[in-house]
């Protein structure tokens, strides 16, 4: 079947509006009544995000005359507190800030690094093969955490409330707890055999029965809270130096990790130039490395920007092919050059070239999927020397933030640190344990990201802000370790292409191809005939009963606000004001 012609490219217009501005404004948002998936709506601000009291209390900031970031990192701590599935102290992620008062876009990095004992084949038992055990679930798992350092960051350089009042939230919901929502009692339930295995995460999270808290029980986290109280006395030092510094040392030393007090106390959040790139008139502008997220995201958009996407038809045969054609380009590239930008030479420029980017085009077949062992990463003419979760924040004054943030698995390592209440994250695995062998979300990875000490390993995750007309339009981002990219990729091309709502965007089935292994997951909701027609042209489908992501974004719309929580998880919430 031919899918589609190539050389046919579609008229390159700028989207019209979603389907908001239908109806002439009459004092309030121009959101069409007949609108399906109504985004919330606000005025003044909003938070976007992945749990209630979280959102709420990133909301407050807002409300007492904080900007975004203070609004960004006080969700930040909550969500150490109410999602300890994905929220963090012990683990690390990227914030972009979009400032209004300078017009400029910031991008902290403050993803985990590896120790500096940290070596190549460390997570390899004598036979070769990666232990699994250790990358995923002991104390050696984990890179030095990153969390606290970049929220405090983030707070100091560009927020406007002090540390003391954005903390606070988190330390009353820690300390006088809240009643278990049917989120995290589901959760908890999925992860009750790995919490279990660990003493202090068992007695925490399972009452040290093995057994989740029931849903509208009080849960108090009083170790927790006197973390976050040492962060709230000593900033940085209360958490990188001191009690909990030690309190992980011990552990570390306890049960065979790495991270020692000179890793914490050296530890720092890296500022860095974002990746930026163009679709059809919009810009985007998204996590740079150690994130491949941008790049990534990048490429897919520009490989796909010459086809006549909305003709094919949303989700149908033809647009799946050309969008998992893109993919597997964009994942092989991946495999072979990124990494820690400070240990290894990424050619960033090259990699999101339309000139480059149009060789590889010119290798999708209009009607038939090219096996990915065909695919290799691309080559230039010169050398150019699951679990996470995300939030996205907009304030009355112009300021946008979306931030993701990560221990890696749900639950991370699932060890908790005796004494601390946080688990640690498990991070290391997103290293390349041993080039050329997938990890635990199945990316095969390079050279260019194996175990090293010092490093960061590479991510997926694609904080993203849109501009239209140089205004900030759209925040988005989501959890799914290797998923978040093409999430991402589809939420945006669904409104930038395909003229969606932010909420139709979101909640439109998804597809996922890494490259390797050559398959492509679609989400329930794709059509049964699309994936026979797609079956028929030599695509490998797995029918997955499971989800792709979780993006929960803001738009901003003829200074209103709206917000969304994907709807593929349980607890997700957009606070208003
Ligand atoms: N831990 C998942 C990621 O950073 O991509």
């Amino acid at each position: 079947m031919r899918f589609v012609s190539l050389l046919f490219a579609t008229a390159i217009t700028l989207s019209p509006l979603v389907a908001i501005a239908q109806t002439a404004n009459q004092g309030g948002p121009l959101i069409d009544y007949g609108t399906r998936f109504i985004p919330e709506i606000a005025a003044k601000g909003m938070v976007s995000g992945p749990e209630k009291l979280a959102s709420e209390a990133g909301l407050s900031m807002l409300k007492r005359g904080g900007n975004a970031v203070d609004a960004a990192v006080a969700t930040g701590f909550a969500l150490a507190v109410t999602l300890p599935r994905a929220g963090n102290l012990a683990g690390g992620g990227f914030m972009l800030v979009h400032l209004a008062k300078t017009d400029e876009q910031v991008f902290i990095d403050y993803r985990e690094m590896a120790p500096a004992s940290a070596s190549r084949d460390m997570f390899l038992n004598e036979d070769g093969t990666v232990n699994k055990q250790m990358a995923y679930n002991s104390p050696s798992a984990a890179g030095i955490p990153g969390t606290v350092a970049g929220m405090i960051h983030a707070l100091e350089n560009y927020g406007a409330l002090d540390l003391k009042t954005v903390i606070q939230p988190a330390i009353e919901l820690a300390e006088q707890g809240f009643k278990v929502p049917a989120a995290l009692h589901l959760n908890l339930r999925a992860a009750t055999q790995r919490l279990a295995r660990n003493e202090e995460a068992n007695r925490i999270y399972l009452s040290g029965t093995g057994t989740a808290p029931a849903m509208g029980s009080l849960f108090k986290q009083p170790d927790l809270a006197a973390t976050l109280r040492r962060i709230r006395d000593n900033g940085t030092d209360g958490f990188y130096k001191g009690k909990t510094a030690a309190l992980i040392v011990e552990e570390m030393q306890r049960n065979g990790g790495l991270i020692t007090r000179s890793d914490l106390a050296s530890y720092r959040a890296i500022e860095r130039q974002p990746v930026r790139s163009m679709f059809r008139g919009y810009e985007l502008v998204s996590a740079p490395p150690p994130s491949s997220g941008g790049i990534h995201v990048s490429q897919i958009l520009t490989l796909l920007e010459p086809f006549p996407l909305k003709e094919l038809g949303h989700n149908s045969a033809g647009y799946l092919h050309v969008l998992i054609e893109a993919m597997k380009l964009a994942y092989a590239d991946r495999s072979e050059y990124l990494g820690d930008p400070d240990r290894t030479a990424i050619p960033m420029t090259k990699l999101t070239s339309e000139v480059y980017l149009s060789t590889r085009r010119a290798m999708i077949k209009s009607d038939r999927a090219t096996p990915s062992s065909d695919i290799r990463p691309g080559t230039f003419d010169d050398a150019e020397s699951t679990e996470t979760t995300h939030y996205s924040v907009a304030d009355q004054y112009g300021n946008v933030v979306s931030n993701t943030y990560t221990i890696n698995f749900s639950f991370g390592s699932g060890i908790v640190v005796p004494g601390t209440g946080m688990l640690l994250n498990n991070e290391m695995d997103d290293f390349a344990a041993k080039p050329g062998t997938p990890n635990g979300y199945g990316l095969v990875q390079g050279e260019a990201n194996a175990v090293s000490a010092g490093s960061r390993p590479l991510s997926s995750m694609t904080p993203t802000l849109v501009f239209r007309d140089g205004k900030p339009w759209i925040a988005t981002g989501s959890p799914g370790g290797s998923r978040i990219i093409t999430a991402v990729a589809q939420t945006l091309l669904n409104v930038m292409a395909f003229d969606m709502t932010l909420g139709m965007a979101t909640s439109a089935p998804r597809i996922h191809h890494q490259w390797m292994p050559d398959v492509a997951m679609v989400e329930p909701g794709i059509s049964p005939d699309t994936v026979k027609l797609l079956e028929g042209s030599n695509h490998k489908i797995f029918r997955s009963n499971s989800t792709i992501g979780r993006v929960n974004s803001v738009q901003i719309e003829d200074g209103w606000f709206y917000g969304y929580a994907d709807p593929r998880r349980p607890g997700g919430h957009v606070a208003t004001w």
